[in-house]
């Protein structure tokens, strides 16, 4: 599957600048995942790439569609989950899953039973006959991914699919978005970093507007000019080095630098019988670089 964009741009009724000049090229299946703070943009790129809303500038393209020109051709094969979305309250998810493949085009019988066979791989098969406002959050989130992946779309978009939801309904969606990936395109915005790093074969960093990096986690740590750390309890005396320092909240110092760097001062720790961890940086620790610019040197 195949998104591009080129130069896309949103102004909100010439106001706001909602997306400046993004450009990416994904040409791949599994997740990206698209992170950024409330109000950088996600919303707006998703919807544009969905038909939802058309871009003050720019374009972009889904297997080779435009998704202004051709928008019709691009609803065929994408399925969206938009942000606001609720499953309706007095339908069950049977009826949820099977209604949206009526209206997609596919027979009542067919709807039916692809619906079952949907909802019983995503665990919900007990619950298929009870309204769905009687179901906990989660499932009424499961319902919600349920219909999208009836659809058998190749490219799906999920707009913060998890938030609001409690930690283990959260990881169990990850383990179907996982399960799903291999035969799709998954866009997929959160805010929560710890997601984008576990889902994501591709990242990318939204801020204000702008597509401030995109790609794996590898090509994101190489970006940035420590890519590796070291974390030892607070009061051990240490040889200065090129870096960041950043006092963790229970005590411990992280000190972020280059892989040479972080590996001399190990090997010097190592000879002294003091503790210590060392990683290369998390999606967090470069969304802090990248967004909030840095920490302490
Ligand atoms: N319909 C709209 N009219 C005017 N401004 C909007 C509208 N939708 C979003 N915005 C603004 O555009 C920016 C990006 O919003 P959005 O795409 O929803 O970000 P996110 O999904 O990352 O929270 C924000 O400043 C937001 O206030
Ligand atoms: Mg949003």
């Amino acid at each position: 599957m195949e998104i591009i964009a080129r130069n896309l741009s949103k102004n909100y009724e010439g106001k706001t600048l909602a997306l400046d000049n993004i450009n990416f090229n994904i040409s791949m299946n599994g997740i990206v995942a698209i992170i950024g703070k409330n109000g950088a943009g996600k919303t707006t790129l998703v919807r544009i790439l969905a038909t939802q809303l058309l871009p003050t500038r720019g374009s972009a393209f889904i297997n080779g569609f435009n998704v202004v020109d051709e928008a019709d051709r691009v609803r065929e094969i994408i399925a969206a989950v938009p942000q606001e979305a609720r499953a309706v309250p007095w339908l069950t998810p049977l009826q949820t899953v099977s209604s949206y493949l009526m209206w997609r085009g596919l027979s009542y019988r067919e709807s039916r039973e692809r619906a079952k066979d949907v909802l019983r791989t995503l665990g919900l098969e007990s619950v298929e006959n009870e309204k769905n406002r009687k179901l906990s959050g989660g499932m009424k989130r499961k319902v919600l991914v349920a219909t999208v992946i009836s659809s058998d779309a190749p490219v799906i978009f999920l707009d913060e699919p998890t938030t609001g939801l409690d930690y283990i309904s959260r990881k169990e969606l990850w383990g179907i978005l996982q399960s799903m990936k291999y035969n799709r395109l998954i866009i997929l915005t959160t805010h929560y970093l710890e997601e984008a790093e576990v889902l994501g074969d591709r990242v990318g960093i939204l801020d204000r507007g702008k597509l401030l990096a995109f790609g794996s986690m590898d090509d994101l740590r190489r970006i940035v000019k420590y890519p590796f750390s070291i974390k030892i309890s607070g009061d051990v005396k240490l040889n200065s080095i090129n870096g960041y320092l950043k006092r963790l909240l229970n005590g411990e110092i992280q000190i972020f630098s280059t892989q040479e760097e972080i590996f001399e001062m190990a090997s010097d720790l190592l000879e002294r019988g003091i503790k210590f961890t060392v990683q290369e940086v998390s999606l967090n620790n470069i969304f802090e670089f990248l967004v909030e610019g840095g920490v302490e040197d």
